[in-house]
């Protein structure tokens, strides 16, 4: 299964890789600001994981939706994801100077580009959406959109960011750390899931299990990232580590072990949901084992 996961993975990886790159030269060419344009390709284009529209992809076909179908939403949520971290990274948020392997776009281009280029993909992402349901509406599309905005705005990951930078420098509480990781990370995540399976016309009972079960993968997945941010490999990962003496963090109130246990607990937790959904979800039982290893 670790193989047959490794691979899907790999295979749809190269087709979001080929597809951001149409995209971006479309719009490159219709663009009047050519710099604003260049930096948003610049954070856009420089790899990364592309979970969230694998994600998408992967719980799509579920539901017989194809990948061309359902990529003007893959490719939203990843811009959507590149804005969030443009503007994570600038000096007056985490104040990051490398990301996914590279300077961070403030660093080449400056705050303000930077700001312009996060806001730019913000509304790039929805013109794509939203033009793919003009030429084409289902309800399902519509819910998927709403789904998006919701987890992207203030009741999901902006508020997550919020809060996380509110409390910097002051303890907070295992409920309140929850809260944060949930949605400034897991709210994005969900909404990857929900989109296909929207799309899709997913029961609400199947949509209910998959809320369930990506909140636990949101968890599982900002609780390794706060860990690597400790015994994390800076090459591998693209990012620079020690960077979270400020913020609060699983192994900052917990220590690592007990991060470690917290992981597997709620990664037990998203393996019982998957068993509610009668699909094969192979590729999302076993994205939750490779999230407990992961080192990037
Ligand atoms: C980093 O996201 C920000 C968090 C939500 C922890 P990823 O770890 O998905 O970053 P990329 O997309 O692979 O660069
Ligand atoms: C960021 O969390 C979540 C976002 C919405 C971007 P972090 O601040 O922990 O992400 P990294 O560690 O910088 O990637
Ligand atoms: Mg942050
Ligand atoms: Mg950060
Ligand atoms: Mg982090």
């Amino acid at each position: 299964m670790k193989n047959k996961f490794i691979s899907a993975y790999q295979e749809q990886k190269n087709y979001v890789e080929k597809c951001l790159k149409e995209i971006a030269e479309k719009h490159t060419l219709k663009a009047i600001a050519t710099l604003g344009m260049e930096s948003m390709n610049y954070s856009l284009l420089a790899g990364g994981k592309r979970i969230r529209p694998i994600l998408c992809l992967q719980s799509a076909d579920l539901y017989h939706i194809s990948n061309e179908a359902i990529l003007p939403y893959a490719s939203a949520l990843e811009m959507i994801h590149t804005y969030s971290l443009i503007h994570d990274d600038l000096p007056a948020m985490d104040d990051d100077d490398l990301r996914r392997g590279k300077p961070t776009n403030h660093k080449v281009y400056g705050e303000a580009i930077a700001i312009l280029a996060g806001d730019g993909l913000l509304n790039l992402a929805y013109e794509i959406m939203l033009n793919d349901l003009l030429h084409g509406y289902t309800d399902g599309k519509l819910k998927a959109v709403h789904y998006i905005a919701k987890a992207a705005g203030i009741h999901g990951m902006v508020a997550g960011q919020v809060l996380d930078l509110q409390m910097e420098n002051q303890r907070c509480d295992a409920d309140l750390l929850k809260k944060i990781h949930r949605n400034k990370t897991g709210e994005l995540l969900k909404a990857s899931i929900l989109a296909g399976a929207l799309v899709g016309g997913a029961s609400e009972e199947d949509c209910y299990y998959w809320e369930q079960y990506a909140d636990h993968l949101g968890l599982v997945f900002q609780i390794t990232d706060d860990m690597l941010d400790v015994i994390g490999n800076v090459e591998l990962m693209g990012k620079n580590t020690g960077m979270d003496s400020k913020k609060n963090t699983y192994p900052q109130l917990f220590g690592l072990e007990k991060s470690v246990e917290l992981a597997k607990c709620n990664a037990n937790s998203a393996l019982c949901c998957l068993e509610k959904i009668e699909k094969d979800t192979y590729f999302f039982e076993e994205l939750i084992n490779q999230l407990l290893e992961r080192e990037r």
